[in-house]
């Protein structure tokens, strides 16, 4: 089936849960299984669980749903997230709407490299041992390089060594100058946790031999610092106001902009300015079976390699438009994993769409953008409160039976008695449908 590639559905939120279905299905290209995993919540099997994990005793859920909006380097993307809080796939989608106008997000993605680590402990003649280590290179990289055809194949391999000498952290420090050899492997398509931990462990014993010390540790890290995307986009100030009015538009994009500074300045505004960040990458890495735990870790350690924790993106105004970006570490992957045995992760790629790391990196970092943006518009305006309200007004509107014309007037009421129940709701409906005779 042919696919929409226009990601722009206005209005796709006043669908009910099947019309949403069905319009994915006629627009997006499903495939059977896809369609049926989401149509009749087709769980994932008790047996692959149980391979997955160890004493599995169930699977556990959460929302699936669908941003819109989003155009990441000229091509537009449906987004499937999974995430239990509310708000954010509405802030995202509004959001993504402002930064889809021109030539939308852009992004750069670097090779994909991660580093294995290796700790060697005891090493007698430091300066010596490096210089062993660094002479038999091409040896041990070749070493490293009969470990995994498959990667050799598509193109990726052990690319380089590195040597750090960490010393001594003062009288008090247990275990002396450790030795650390980093070997930094080009992973291609996949999160190259497993690729990079064979081949660490596979060169200690060698590493051992050259330089007299003693292995411990052999394990990847996540701070893929050498595996970075950023994001960049732009909003017209004069499209940010309501009614195109530029005097509430340049406020607003000043209060974004003075909002982005507080976070590069304070860390205890930047971690929350960068949960906002992640609370919309992890909830597409969740749903595309992703280890965000990895991307979160490397995302906290990349904000913190100043020395002082900062905040992951940047906004500023110039010349009557608000520009943002965003850097950060995503060791994401399109091969291994849950991937292929998880039938919602095989439904969340189909419906995005995308065929390589780079392309899911690159959609990651927009989503991190385009949500910080919505967070940020809120927060230097009218507050977070009055979109969750908002949200919650609507959803108890329509709970009790409301038309979709009925819930603009009946969340304003409500917002404006400042109650937002089911009672109040109902007494303000019955009064508006009262004075509609
Ligand atoms: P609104 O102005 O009432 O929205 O905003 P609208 O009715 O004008 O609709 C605009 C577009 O928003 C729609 O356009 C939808 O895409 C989307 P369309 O494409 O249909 O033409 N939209 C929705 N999508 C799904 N369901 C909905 C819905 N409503 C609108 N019900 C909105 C309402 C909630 C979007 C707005 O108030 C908002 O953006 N609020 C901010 C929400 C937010 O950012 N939440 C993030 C979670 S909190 C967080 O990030 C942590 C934090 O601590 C981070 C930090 O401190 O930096 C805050």
């Amino acid at each position: 089936m042919s696919r929409d590639t226009n990601s722009r559905w206005p209005g796709f939120f006043k669908l009910s849960i099947p019309e949403r279905i069905s319009q994915l299905a006629q627009r997006a290209g499903l495939d059977e299984a896809d369609l049926r995993f989401l149509s009749q919540g087709e769980h994932l099997p008790q047996h692959t669980a149980d391979h997955m994990i160890e004493n599995c005793i169930g699977t556990f859920e959460l929302p699936l749903g669908l941003a819109m909006n989003l155009r990441v380097d000229s091509t537009d993307r449906l987004v499937p997230m999974a995430i239990e809080e509310p708000s954010v796939l509405a802030g995202l989608s509004k959001a993504a709407r402002y930064l889809r106008q021109g030539p939308g997000i852009s992004t750069n993605v670097t090779v994909p490299l991660m580093i294995g680590q290796v700790q060697l402990m005891g090493v007698p003649e430091l300066d010596r041992a490096k210089q062993r280590v660094l002479d038999a290179k091409p040896e041990l990289l070749a070493l490293a390089n009969t470990l995994d055809p498959k990667l050799i194949a598509v193109g990726g391999g052990a690319r380089d060594l590195e040597v750090r000498i960490l010393p001594s952290e003062g009288e008090d420090d247990p275990v002396g100058t450790m030795f650390v050899v980093h070997i930094i492997v080009d992973v291609r398509d996949a999160m190259g946790a497993n690729a990079v931990n064979t081949m660490a462990e596979h060169l200690a014993p060698r590493l051992e031999e050259l330089t007299g010390g003693r292995a411990r540790l052999r394990i990847l890290s996540n701070l893929a610092d050498r595996r970075l995307v950023v994001a960049r986009g732009q909003v017209p100030v004069s499209k940010l106001g309501s009614n195109g009015d530029p005097n509430v538009g340049a406020d607003i994009a000043q209060g974004v902009m003075e909002a982005s500074v507080f976070a590069e300045r304070d860390p205890y505004r930047a971690a929350t300015h960068n949960k906002g960040i992640m609370n919309g990458i992890d909830a597409v890495l969740i749903a595309l079976g992703q280890d965000w735990r990895a991307v979160e870790s490397g995302a906290h350690a990349f904000a913190a390699r100043s020395g002082r924790y900062r905040a992951l993106s940047r906004w500023r105004v110039r010349d009557g438009v608000l520009h943002g970006e965003v850097e950060l570490p995503l060791a994401v992957g399109t091969v291994g994993g849950i991937i292929e045995s998880h039938p919602a992760v095989r439904a969340a790629f189909a419906i995005l769409d995308i065929h390589s790391a780079a392309e899911l990196a690159s959609v990651a970092a927009a989503v991190g953008l385009a949500q910080n943006l919505a967070a940020l518009i809120a927060l230097a305006t009218v507050g977070i409160q009055h979109g969750h309200m908002r949200l919650h007004a609507r959803k108890i509107g329509l709970a009790l039976g409301a038309a979709e014309e009925e819930l603009g007037p009946l969340t304003e009421e409500l917002q404006r008695r400042g109650r937002i129940d089911s009672e109040t709701a109902a007494a303000v409906l019955a009064e508006l449908r009262g004075s509609r005779g």
